[in-house]
């Protein structure tokens, strides 16, 4: 018989298995909810990006079923040969117009925005400057460029200028952060590093993947937030998380826009939204617009369900934006309280190495704008509980 080449692979799923970090995917049975149901078990959903509860919002479903009638389920092509669509230029322009950029791209997902556009705009003689939690599209993306990577620790602007200013000034080097850490919920030093990029004449980018629909008018990103139109030449944004649907963006100038038309491997090689997606987060947009009061509820049930884990005694870390992270130390007990809640109704997803630092296991939660406060007591009730159960608090 055959050997299997592929033994290795089984190896290292056993060790997973010895860490504590190996984990069963839990199926959602039905629509991504505030309430929902996993692996047939009705819970409170803490787990998904869903902010403002727009993945089954009657908008988004209806344009979505209308683009699927009057255009078909697929765009058939890549972008650069038959595959761009009307309605994936209005969403370009809308989102554009959302970011106040001249202009913006769409890719397939948040991932291949951030990996397209930092591979594509550099090259081997070049440098990226990166806050050492960065996304891992980012440090993807980093990779492929060629370019060297100087990585920066977390938040730390001190370090990222003594780094920049060791750089020779004839090559191009990209400062670039997270708008918000995914992980541990605090938001990137986006004012000090524009300040810095602009002394030094560096490309300054931002990864908004968690700001979008939360931070900034009526969603618009930590950009807005901290006032800095204009000071960030790439901001990528994701249509995925807060937006409810699917894709990622890239918004700024004409010319940064156009080149990556031309030079940006997701864009030319891979095939392009279906069209009821690209209408779905159309009309994303404009319910981001037209109903600033699911933000409202967004950071009113944020403020509720944080204040309530640090009342309780859990390390919540340093959490600017509403994913709260609960600070545990090894994976296995991470894992434990997350099986714990998951017995008591919570669904909090535990996260260990890769995702996170070896000694920074967690669970991670996340509210939206749709929990209910009943729901929310409930879950920090379930915290309380599966938090002395696994010794935790
Ligand atoms: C910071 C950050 N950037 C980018 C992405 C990728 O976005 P998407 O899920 O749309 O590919 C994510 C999603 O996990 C993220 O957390």
């Amino acid at each position: 018989m055959r050997a299997d080449p592929l033994r290795y692979l089984t190896d290292d799923l056993d060790s997973l298995k010895a860490q504590g970090l190996y984990r069963h995917l839990r199926v959602l049975d039905g629509e991504q909810r505030a309430r929902a149901s996993f692996d047939r078990r009705a819970v409170v959903n803490l787990s998904s990006n869903n902010y403002l509860g727009l993945t089954t919002h009657p908008k988004l479903r209806e344009a979505a079923l209308e683009a699927t009638r009057t255009l078909g389920v697929g765009s058939g092509s890549v972008r650069t040969i038959a595959g761009t669509m009307d309605v994936h230029m209005r969403l370009e322009r809308r989102l554009a117009e959302f970011k106040q950029t001249p202009a913006a791209v769409v890719f397939q997902s948040g991932f291949t925005a951030n990996a397209g556009a930092v591979s594509s705009i550099l090259g081997k003689d070049d440098f990226i400057v990166s806050d050492e939690l960065n996304h891992a599209s980012i440090i993807d993306g980093a990779r492929l460029s060629r370019a060297t990577i100087k990585v920066f620790p977390h938040r730390d602007v001190k370090a990222a200028r003594a780094i920049v200013q060791d750089l020779p000034r004839d090559r191009r080097r990209l400062i670039i952060t997270d708008g918000v850490f995914s992980m541990d919920g605090d938001l990137g030093a986006l004012p000090e590093l524009c300040d810095l990029a602009d002394e030094f004449g560096c490309i300054m980018m931002v990864d908004d993947a968690h700001a979008s629909g939360v931070f900034g008018r009526n969603g618009r990103g930590t950009v807005d937030h901290f006032g800095l139109h204009g000071r960030v030449d790439i901001q990528v944004g994701t249509l995925s998380k807060a937006v409810g649907v699917l894709g990622g963006y890239v918004a700024g100038s004409a010319a940064l826009i156009e080149f990556l038309y031309h030079r940006a491997r997701p864009f030319l090689f891979s095939t392009s939204h279906p069209p009821a997606v690209a209408a779905a987060c159309l009309a994303a947009i404009d319910v981001l617009d037209s109903e600033p009061a699911l933000i409202e509820r967004l950071w009113d049930n944020t403020h509720f369900f944080k204040s309530g884990l640090q009342a309780l005694g859990f390390n919540t870390g340093v959490s600017e934006s509403p994913i709260t992270p609960v600070i545990v130390g090894e994976a296995s007990r991470a894992m434990a309280l997350s099986d714990a809640l998951f017995e008591q109704g919570v669904f909090a997803q535990g996260i260990g190495f890769p995702t996170v630092a070896r000694d920074k296991a967690r669970v991670r939660t996340i509210v939206t704008a749709t929990h209910t406060r009943d729901e929310l007591q409930l879950a920090l009730d379930a915290f309380a509980k599966a938090g002395r159960s696994v010794g935790v608090i």
